[in-house]
C-alpha cells in the first residue's frame, strides 16, 4: 500500500500549476479576467516606457469576436522586447527584469504576460502574436506555452527594419465578457489615467467606440531607483540565498558590503565584534545555515540607517487633487502625503490619501466610495481581504463628522507605494495586512478626515446660525408692531432697527464662522489652494490611533 502511493508521485511545473489554479492569477468570473488580462498589459507597457525614460501611450483595442470571445490588441510605445528575450517574456511564468530587484514597479512577479498568454491558449487554443519593434528591427512571431516544462513555444514569423519602437501583442480570449461596469476596462483605464496623469491611454470598446484617456502631464514623474535590500528585512535563508548565487566577491566581508543597503566597513567590524568566532573571510559561498542565521540575528541587534527613502515616487499632493476634482468636483478634499516607512524591518512604503466630501459625488449618487491603488495601479478586486479596506472599517467616522461611511457622499482614494508590494496572491489585486502599513495607511486616514471634519462643523454651524435667525426674524413683525403701540414711534422704524441688530449679531456670527480656523485651506475652495492640512505632530497622530 504504502509504496503504492508513492507511484503516484510526480513533479509539475509553475506553469501546470497556474493552469489548473488560473484563479489564482485572477482569471475567475468573465467580466474580471477581460480586466485583469487589460490590467497586466497595461501595467507591463507603463513600467517599460517609464523604464527607458518615454513618455507612455498605450492603445487598447478589444473586438467582439463571438458571445463570450474577443481578441484583444495592447499596443506601446515602449523600447520593445529584444528577440532573444521576447518568447520568455511572454511565454514562460516566473521570468523577466522586475522579480530579482527592489525597485517601485508595477510587475514584481515575473508572471503577468505569460498569464496572458495562457489564458489566451487555454480557452481558444491560439497562440498570442506579438510585434517587438526593438532597436531598428521589427519582429512578429507567434507566442504559446509548453506547460510541461514552463517554456516559451515561439513560431518566428517575419524580421524586418522599422524605425518605430514598442511592443504589441494581439490575442484572443474566450470566457471572458466586455461590460462598462466598476468592474470592466474602461473603469479600470479610467482609474488608471487618474493615477498616471502623464500617459496618454486610447481604448477602443467593443462597440468601436474610441475614447482617449489623454495625458495631463507633459513628463514621466521622477524615476524611482533600485535599492539594495536592507539588512533588518532579510531572512536567513534570503541571506544565504545571496551568499551563494553571488558572484563577485570572494569573501563575507565585502559580499556583505556589495549585496546590503547601509553596510559600510564600520559595521561589518561591528557584526565581527558581535560573532567573533564567525570567519568573515571565508567564501560566501560556504557559508552555513548556522552561520546565516547568527548573522541575521547580529543584524537585528545592531543600529542602522533606515534604507533610502527616496526610492520612492507617490502621485502626488497636486497631481492627486486635480484628478479627484476633475473625477468628482467635490465640495471639499483633503489630500495628505505620508513621509516613507518602512514594514517587515527594512521595506520601504508610503501611503498618501485623498478624501473628497459632497458636490459631484452627491449628484452622482455616489456614497462611501473607495478608490486603492498599488504603485499607481488600480485594484478593482478583492477588497474584502486588502489592507486598505480593512483599515477604512476601523475607522470611527463618527469622529469625523461623518456618519456612517456607506451613507455619506464621500470618496476615499489610498495609494500604497513601495519597492515591494505585498499582495496576497499572483492576482495582484489587494495588499495583505501587514501592521505597519496598516498603521500608516490609518494615520493618514485620520489626518485627511480631520480636514473633512473641520469643514462639516463649518457648515453645520453655518446651518445652526441660519435656523436661529429664521426664527428669530419671525418675531420681528409681532414685536415692533407692540412697540410701536407701547412707544408711539413709527412701526417700520422699530422693524428696521430690529433687523439691523439681528443682522448685527448673526452676520458677525456667519462671518467668524467662515473666517475662522475652520475653513481655511479645507472650505468649499480648498481644491482651489493646496488643499493642505497642518501635519499634525507624529506623537498626537499616534496617541489618536485608539480608535
Ligand atoms: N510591453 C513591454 N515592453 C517591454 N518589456 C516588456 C513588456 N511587457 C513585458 N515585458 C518584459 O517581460 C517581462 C515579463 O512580464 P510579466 O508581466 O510576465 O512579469 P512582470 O511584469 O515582471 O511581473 P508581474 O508578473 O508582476 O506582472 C517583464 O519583466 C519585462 O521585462
Ligand atoms: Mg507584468
Amino acid at each position: 500500500m504504502a509504496d503504492d502511493i508513492f507511484k503516484q508521485f510526480k513533479e509539475h511545473s509553475v506553469a501546470e500549476f497556474f493552469k489548473k489554479n488560473r484563479q489564482m492569477l485572477g482569471f475567475s468570473g468573465k467580466v474580471r479576467s477581460m480586466t485583469i488580462i487589460v490590467h497586466e498589459f497595461m501595467t507591463n507597457s507603463l513600467d517599460a516606457c517609464e523604464e527607458a525614460g518615454i513618455l507612455p501611450e498605450v492603445f487598447v483595442q478589444v473586438e467582439e469576436l463571438g458571445e463570450d470571445h474577443y481578441r484583444l490588441t495592447v499596443k506601446d510605445n515602449g523600447p520593445g522586447i529584444p528577440k532573444t528575450h521576447l518568447g520568455k517574456a511572454l511565454g514562460q511564468m516566473l521570468a523577466g527584469t522586475k522579480f530579482h530587484r527592489y525597485i517601485q514597479q508595477r510587475g514584481q512577479q515575473g508572471i503577468g504576460a505569460a498569464a496572458c498568454t495562457m489564458f489566451s491558449y487555454l480557452t481558444t487554443g491560439q497562440p498570442a502574436k506579438a510585434i517587438s519593434c526593438h532597436k531598428g528591427k521589427k519582429l512578429t512571431a507567434n507566442i504559446s506555452i509548453d506547460f510541461k516544462a514552463n517554456k516559451p513555444v515561439v513560431q518566428e514569423i517575419e524580421e524586418v527594419p522599422t524605425e518605430e519602437s514598442g511592443l504589441t501583442v494581439i490575442s484572443e480570449y474566450k470566457d471572458v465578457r466586455y461590460e462598462r461596469s466598476n468592474y470592466g476596462v474602461y473603469e479600470y483605464i479610467r482609474r488608471t489615467a487618474l493615477a498616471n496623469p502623464h500617459c496618454s491611454i486610447t481604448l477602443v470598446e467593443p462597440n468601436n467606440e474610441k475614447t482617449a484617456f489623454p495625458r495631463s502631464v507633459e513628463a514621466n514623474p521622477p524615476r524611482p531607483f533600485e535599492i539594495k535590500p536592507h539588512p533588518l528585512g532579510i531572512g536567513t535563508h534570503d541571506l544565504l540565498e545571496f551568499a551563494k548565487h553571488n558572484k563577485e566577491s570572494k569573501r563575507i566581508s565585502s559580499f556583505l558590503q556589495e549585496t546590503f543597503a547601509r553596510m559600510s566597513a564600520g559595521k561589518v567590524d561591528e557584526l565581527r565584534a558581535l560573532l567573533p568566532t564567525m570567519d568573515l573571510n571565508k567564501n560566501p559561498q560556504n557559508m552555513t545555515w548556522e552561520e546565516a542565521e547568527a548573522m541575521v540575528k547580529a543584524f537585528g541587534q545592531l543600529r542602522w540607517v533606515s534604507p533610502a527613502m527616496d526610492s520612492l515616487v507617490p502621485i502626488g499632493k497636486g497631481q492627486v487633487e486635480i484628478s479627484f476634482r476633475n473625477i468628482f468636483n467635490p465640495d471639499v478634499l483633503v489630500v495628505t502625503e505620508r513621509t516613507p516607512k518602512v514594514y517587515r524591518g527594512g521595506i520601504p512604503f508610503m501611503i498618501e490619501v485623498g478624501i473628497a466630501y459632497g458636490g459631484g459625488i452627491a449628484a452622482a449618487g455616489k456614497k462611501g466610495e473607495v478608490m486603492r491603488f498599488a504603485n499607481r495601479v488600480p485594484l478593482l478586486f478583492d477588497s474584502g481581504g486588502c489592507a486598505i479596506t480593512e483599515t477604512i472599517k476601523t475607522m470611527d467616522w463618527k469622529r469625523y463628522d461623518l456618519r456612517e461611511f456607506e451613507d455619506e457622499p464621500v470618496a476615499v482614494l489610498v495609494n500604497l507605494v513601495s519597492v515591494h508590494v505585498p499582495y496576497t496572491s499572483a492576482g495582484k489585486q489587494a495588499i495583505s495586512n501587514e501592521e505597519d502599513m496598516m498603521d500608516e495607511i490609518k494615520f493618514a486616514l485620520m489626518e485627511a478626515s480631520r480636514g473633512i471634519q473641520k469643514y462639516l462643523s463649518g457648515k453645520r454651524r453655518a446651518n445652526e446660525i441660519a435656523t436661529k435667525r429664521k426664527v428669530v426674524n419671525r418675531y420681528v413683525q409681532q414685536l415692533a408692531g407692540d412697540l410701536s403701540t407701547l412707544s408711539g414711534e413709527k412701526k417700520a422704524e422699530i422693524e428696521k432697527k430690529l433687523l439691523d441688530i439681528i443682522e448685527k449679531k448673526y452676520g458677525e456670527e456667519d462671518e467668524e464662522n467662515e473666517g475662522g480656523d475652520e475653513k481655511k485651506g479645507e472650505g468649499p475652495n480648498a481644491n482651489e489652494n493646496s488643499g493642505s492640512v497642518k501635519k499634525p505632530a507624529e506623537k498626537e497622530e499616534e496617541g489618536d490611533a485608539d480608535e
